[in-house]
């Protein structure tokens, strides 16, 4: 029976053999995220730019028996992302799935809010994970079988703690995904964004020294706690798994009920 349990959720979930990039995989969500793509059978490839948090991931997932690499690369210019794609394609050869976790939040109040937040903002958030999706997922549709994740936010569907640019961003990758899923779902590829409520990374380090702040935003949920980096690996094994292939262009909420109190 266990054996028959085993088989029959690896044929659902498994990734073996399969290939994934992972944007601001040394961090955070996108990390965790790392981890359980790894742990499902993926090969996996992280890109951010610090090489401690890089080479400290790859140490985690080869202590699990994975495959794993390393690329250092700044995502925030067209020069960065083009040097990250070709770089990320030479451990493993090209990507089965594609995961969009680097991202940026500066908070400056929309009065104060200038170009130069504006810009870093979309080129991080917006612009890398476009031009990924354009580097990879015609390859991915030739293939035939494909997963382009995103990581959005609340604040692309509502405005609240000075949502300003990094909302807007957001919003924009959610599109994204559905003008992805268009072109592409026919062809094997799906496109879909995990939305986070609030979750303890160093991300929102400033936010978390507030705990009265912290607090309210775990009563804001369902669940009656904040998010983990964690609660993002089934989400994200099953959408890049073979059993999510009638799951496309959708938002899906890992919040901890956040957005329907
Ligand atoms: N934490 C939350 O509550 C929350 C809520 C909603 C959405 N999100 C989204 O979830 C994603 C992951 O966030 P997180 O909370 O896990 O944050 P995190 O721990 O700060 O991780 C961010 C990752 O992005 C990488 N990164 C940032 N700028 C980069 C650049 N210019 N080039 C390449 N890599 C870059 C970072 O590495 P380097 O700094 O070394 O480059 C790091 O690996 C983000 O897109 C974020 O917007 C988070």
């Amino acid at each position: 029976m266990i054996d028959q349990t085993a088989s029959y959720l690896s044929g659902l979930f498994s990734l073996a053999g399969r290939t994934a990039v992972v944007t601001g995989g040394s961090s955070g969500i996108g990390r965790a995220i790392a981890v359980a793509l790894a742990r499902a059978g993926a090969s996996v490839v992280v890109v951010a730019r610090r090489e401690a948090e890089l080479a400290g991931t790859v140490g985690e997932l080869e202590a699990h028996g994975c495959r794993a690499a390393w690329v250092s690369a700044d995502l925030a210019s067209r020069a960065g992302v083009a040097a990250a794609a070709r770089a990320a394609v030479e451990p493993f050869g090209e990507p089965d799935v594609l995961v969009n976790a680097a991202g940026i939040n500066l908070r400056p109040p929309m009065d104060e809010l200038g170009e130069d937040v504006w810009d870093a903002t979309m080129a991080v958030n917006l612009d890398a994970p476009f031009l990924l999706g354009q580097r990879f997922g015609p390859g991915m549709a030739e293939r035939g079988y494909g997963r382009l994740i995103h990581i959005a936010s609340q604040q692309a569907f509502r405005a609240f703690v000075t949502s300003g640019a990094y909302g807007v961003s957001k919003a924009g990758l959610v599109a994204l995904a559905r003008s992805q899923a268009e072109a592409w779902s026919a062809r094997g590829v799906t496109a879909n964004t995990l939305v986070p409520g609030f979750v303890l990374t160093p991300l929102n380090a400033r936010l978390q020294d507030d705990p009265a702040r912290v607090r309210a935003l775990a009563a804001r949920t369902m669940t009656g706690r904040n998010g983990l980096a964690e609660d993002f690996a089934g989400a994200a094994v099953f959408l890049a798994s073979p059993s999510a292939s009638y799951v496309t262009g959708q938002a899906i909420f890992v919040d901890g009920g956040f957005s329907v109190h």
